[in-house]
């Protein structure tokens, strides 16, 4: 099997970016629902997912794996390990862990695919560096949903599959554990997605707000990446993806996440 690690300069569109969701979703699916003894996997992030050249999605890591709970126990009781800004809140606090700490991971990792933003980014403002604490207030506002999209999209993404994605991530990012979907639910959800094709950049009202902003940005100046990067013109280069702990990593980028063929 070749597995492919990602670096590369183009932002993934919204098909691939989608696919790659599901393919994921589909490889948590199987390990806490379809094989005999359920697996958590504990440390689903971006550079954990592995692409090959069809943007297949594989998961790879699984060190901090853990057997998933037996007969009537609820959870299984461990040191808190895995990954800042992907880790479900209940388990930090308390150690124990459940497959709905996966779903929460998931949830992150969606966002940062929808939004272009990382888990965790110490370079952005207070207030933006925790991907989670920055899109909260945004998610259950399905007027202002555009705001949470990656600017580098263009408007290149599917109104709908937006809405939904994002109604998707907000489910598997509740803070309470019970309210997150599993991720057969989250499978079915995202199937649709890939081929949306009711483009952003189509749509009178989206090309209208755009320019409006852009105006506000022009306005304000403030230096804010996440604005500076709607001025950004078409076809211009600097959109380095690469992996997630990569000191040249781009603010902007989804770390991981774009194809470059090793062996
Ligand atoms: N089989 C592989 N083929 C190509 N690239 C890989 C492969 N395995 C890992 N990588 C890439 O190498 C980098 C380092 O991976 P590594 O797993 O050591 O760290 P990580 O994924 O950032 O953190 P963690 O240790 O929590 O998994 C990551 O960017 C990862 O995407
Ligand atoms: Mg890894």
């Amino acid at each position: 099997m070749t597995l492919l690690y990602v670096g590369g300069s183009v932002p993934l569109p919204w098909s691939i970016r989608m696919k790659i969701a599901l393919g994921a979703a589909k490889g948590l699916t199987f390990l806490h629902e379809e094989v005999q003894r359920p697996v958590i996997y504990r440390d689903f992030k971006t550079s954990n997912i592995l692409l090959d050249a069809d943007y297949n999605a594989k998961l790879s890591d699984f060190g901090l794996a853990k057997d998933g709970p037996v007969g009537n126990d609820t959870h299984v009781s461990t040191r808190v390990l895995g990954t800042h800004g992907y880790a479900a809140p209940e388990y930090v606090m308390t150690g124990h862990l459940t497959s709905k700490n996966d779903v929460y991971s998931f949830g992150v990792v969606l966002l940062e695919m929808l939004t272009g933003r990382r888990s965790m980014d110490k370079s952005r403002p207070n207030g933006e560096r925790n991907l989670v604490q920055w899109a909260r207030p945004l998610l259950g506002d399905k007027r202002r949903f555009y705001r949470l999209m990656d600017p580098r999209f263009e408007g290149h993404f599917s109104i709908k599959g937006a809405q939904k994605a994002i109604q998707i991530a907000a489910h598997c990012v509740s803070r309470d554990p019970k309210a997150r979907p599993l991720m057969s639910e989250v499978v079915e959800a995202l199937k649709p997605l890939p081929k949306l094709k009711d483009m952003a950049s189509s749509s009178y009202y989206f090309q209208s707000m755009q320019t409006a902003r852009s105006r506000t940005i022009q306005n304000a100046k403030n230096g804010n990446r996440t604005q500076a990067a709607f001025t950004t013109r078409k076809g211009t280069p600097a959109r380095t993806v690469s992996s997630q702990t990569s000191a040249q990593a781009s603010p902007n980028h989804y770390p991981g996440l774009s194809p470059q063929p090793q062996t």
